[in-house]
């Protein structure tokens, strides 16, 4: 069968490129149903975007690649096609915007744009040989049993990352990507929690505390949360995508806090209480009891000097740790790095040295962070992909 454009894969980006760029367009799925990971994501509410989406939100190779796309249709676009679908949102903190009902709404919002633009979707099909022929692409599907040979003049890879293959993550855009010609830069587990092989925080599992903190990049100020295997929260997945193998992380414990002048307020009338007493003021009284003996928290207020004050304030304010590893793809929300933007058009998401092959969403190296980011890169290259395919 012959279609105008194929488009492999039916998450976010897939289903949005769907949607504007008919007609005659085939967007094919091997999962059950399509947009899954938008199904589950912010706990089933989906963070769909930021009102601070910013390009400094994103890593890549490139630092430049993502701005154009996100420029030509940005955060404020996608909120107008959920305000027109009367789609009821709120912004829960920092600019991330999650819908009030089931993300699924969302997904129904984008299933039914792709119908009206007399889109096909076909689910359960698998990907066989990709080749390129006669100025277009064939493509080998096998569904329901049987193969068919799709030939199309475009072809969209919108197949995502490796990240939770439990969900269907398969990392194909990259083996096609390549078969191409197209570079795939190194890829990796990001916005996913730290393990420790000694399980160092198990007695505080559960535990949650404001923290700042930074790997190898910009500082988070947002929660740590303390698990069985290591460290989790919305602080860690993000300096997570900045982290590599062996590298220590930075954590500032107590942010704004003052800690020597802390212990000289208290001196007066708590000189005999524990150093511990003080901190647990700021810090979950769990928390304290597990650093207790590392920073000796059962000194007497009265019998610090002012060393010792200066040395606890750096030892919670930049407490330094080096991660085991991560949980890897099985949890991780996304995957860095993917198919080199040198080859790719920023405007259209084209490659450069294949006119009809396009790249867009997490397949691409380009990575944002956690709070709506990802969902919104999804959007602006799938918008720009699709804008590129339909006729004019
Ligand atoms: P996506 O992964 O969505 O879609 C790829 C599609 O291709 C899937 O439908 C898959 O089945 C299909 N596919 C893969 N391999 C295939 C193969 N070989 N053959 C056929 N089909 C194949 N982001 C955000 O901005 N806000 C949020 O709240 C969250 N929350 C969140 C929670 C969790 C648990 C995860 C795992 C991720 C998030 N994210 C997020 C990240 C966000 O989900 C992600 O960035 C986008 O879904 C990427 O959209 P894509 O369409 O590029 O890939």
């Amino acid at each position: 069968m012959q279609v105008r454009t194929l488009i492999l894969g039916a998450g976010a980006a897939g289903l949005f490129c769907a949607a504007h760029a008919g007609p005659d367009v085939l967007v094919v799925d091997h999962a059950k149903a399509p947009g899954e990971k938008i199904r589950i994501s912010g706990g089933g509410r989906c963070n769909f975007t930021n009102l601070h989406c910013d390009p400094s939100a994103f890593l890549g190779q490139n630092p430049h690649f993502h701005k154009s796309a996100l420029s030509r249709y940005t955060q404020w676009d996608f909120i107008a096609e959920i305000d027109a679908r009367g789609i009821a949102w709120h912004e829960k903190e920092k600019g991330q915007l999650f819908c009030d009902g089931r993300a699924t709404q969302i997904i129904e919002m984008l299933t039914d744009k792709l119908v009206a633009t007399g889109a096909t979707l076909w689910l359960e099909t698998e990907i066989g040989e990709v080749a390129h022929s006669d100025g277009g692409f064939r493509v080998v599907l096998r569904r329901n049993g049987r193969d068919v040979t799709v030939l199309a003049q475009n072809l969209v890879l919108a197949t995502g990352g490796k990240s939770i293959p439990k969900m269907g993550a398969t990392g194909r855009a990259y083996q096609i990507a390549e078969h191409f010609d197209l570079a795939v830069t190194e890829t990796r587990p990001a916005l996913v929690p730290f393990t420790f092989a000694d399980r160092r925080f198990a007695d505080i599992s559960g535990v949650s505390t404001p923290t700042i903190a930074r790997a190898d990049g910009p500082a988070f100020d947002a929660p740590t949360l303390f698990t069985h295997r290591g460290l989790s929260g919305p602080a860690m997945l993000q300096i997570s995508s900045y982290w590599q193998d062996g590298q220590d992380i930075e954590i500032d414990l107590m942010p704004g806090h003052d800690i020597p002048s802390m212990i000289h307020a208290a001196r007066q009338d708590r000189g005999r209480q524990q150093v511990g007493t003080i901190l647990a003021d700021a810090l979950p009284a769990r928390l304290v009891a597990h650093l207790s003996a590392d920073l000796r928290l059962e000194r007497r207020i009265a019998d610090m000097s002012r060393v010792d004050c200066d040395d606890l304030s750096t030892a919670l304010h930049k407490w330094r740790l080096r991660p085991g590893g991560t949980e890897g793809y099985r949890t991780a929300e996304v995957t860095l790095g993917g198919i080199d933007t040198d080859g790719l058009s920023s405007k259209t998401m084209e490659a450069r040295d294949l006119p009809g092959l396009y790249a867009i969403g997490e397949a691409v190296d380009v990575t944002g962070w956690l709070g709506g980011y990802n969902f919104q890169w999804a959007w602006s290259s799938a918008f720009a992909a699709g804008m590129a395919i339909a006729p004019s």
